[in-house]
């Protein structure tokens, strides 16, 4: 499979935090990889280096075989990168459909004082999406009135929107539960699979991590410490003391 992401020695500082350090990575096309690590150790950092909302000190992002490093986050999605956050970025005074149809318009640039959000979107899209995230039932809800799972679904949905080669996703079942997250998973690597979308995925549950990951990256102290197939990463015994706790 091709490569899709690569970075070189990728470095940022703040202050006397070392928050990436000299990080090599590299991610193919059709790889499902699992980010893990203490809070602290980089994980959201590194995110936000590749999609391009913080600069490094040093190194090189590449997507695809072109240099991005200091590239706007639109630039970067626009060249079919995108994401989620830690924190689900919605609308909250719009209905669950209007956020899509504003992704929907990002995408195609035709966002303007006048544009007409249903108009300018295709609705069968925006049908499909909503049923692949199960969200239909509930897409003229206000964003503030949906439980947090669902949020995390939005959020993801909206980047899904933007029809991206890969999809990063900071901690998409932080603050749900336990049932909650197997079935957010579920729904996600549905979507994932049917769009054909390369993902990497922030998780601090390790049943998650061996259900759903073909591959494991994990972060201590702003570098990657192992990176290899779940098995491996996860039975290595200074994974299991520094970041698993076990
Ligand atoms: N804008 C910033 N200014 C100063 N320090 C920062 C900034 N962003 C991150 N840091 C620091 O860099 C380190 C890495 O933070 P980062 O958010 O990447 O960790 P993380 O692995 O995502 O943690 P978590 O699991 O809690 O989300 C931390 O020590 C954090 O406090
Ligand atoms: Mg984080």
């Amino acid at each position: 499979m091709s490569l899709l992401l690569q970075t070189q020695a990728l470095s940022l500082s703040f202050g006397a935090i070392v928050a990436a350090d000299s990080i090599d990575f590299e991610l193919h096309e059709g790889e499902r990889l699992a980010v893990i690590g203490q809070n602290g150790a980089g994980k959201t950092t590194f995110i936000n280096i590749c999609t391009g909302l913080v600069r490094p000190d040093s190194g090189i992002v590449m997507f695809d075989g072109k240099a991005i490093t200091g590239k706007s986050p639109r630039e970067i999605v626009r060249l079919g990168m995108a994401r989620s956050f830690q924190i689900p970025q919605l609308f909250m005074d719009c209905t669950v459909r209007q956020c899509l149809e504003l992704s929907g318009v990002a995408r195609q640039k035709k966002l303007s004082l006048v544009t007409n959000l249903s108009m300018a979107n295709d609705s069968t899209e925006l049908d499909h999406i909503l049923e692949l995230v199960g969200l239909r039932d509930r897409q003229h809800e206000l964003c503030e009135n949906l439980p947090e799972g669902q949020r995390k679904l939005l959020d993801i949905a909206m980047s899904l929107m933007l029809r991206p080669r890969l999809l990063i996703m900071d901690e998409p079942t932080s603050g749900v539960s336990t049932e909650e997250k197997h079935s957010i998973m579920e729904i996600l690597m549905r979507a994932l699979d049917e769009q054909k979308t390369t993902s990497i995925f922030v998780e601090h549950d390790v049943d998650i991590v061996k259900q759903y990951a073909t591959r494991v990256a994990a972060w201590i102290s702003g570098a990657v410490a192992a990176d290899d197939s779940p098995e491996i990463v996860l039975a290595d015994p200074l994974i299991q003391k520094e970041v698993l706790g076990i």
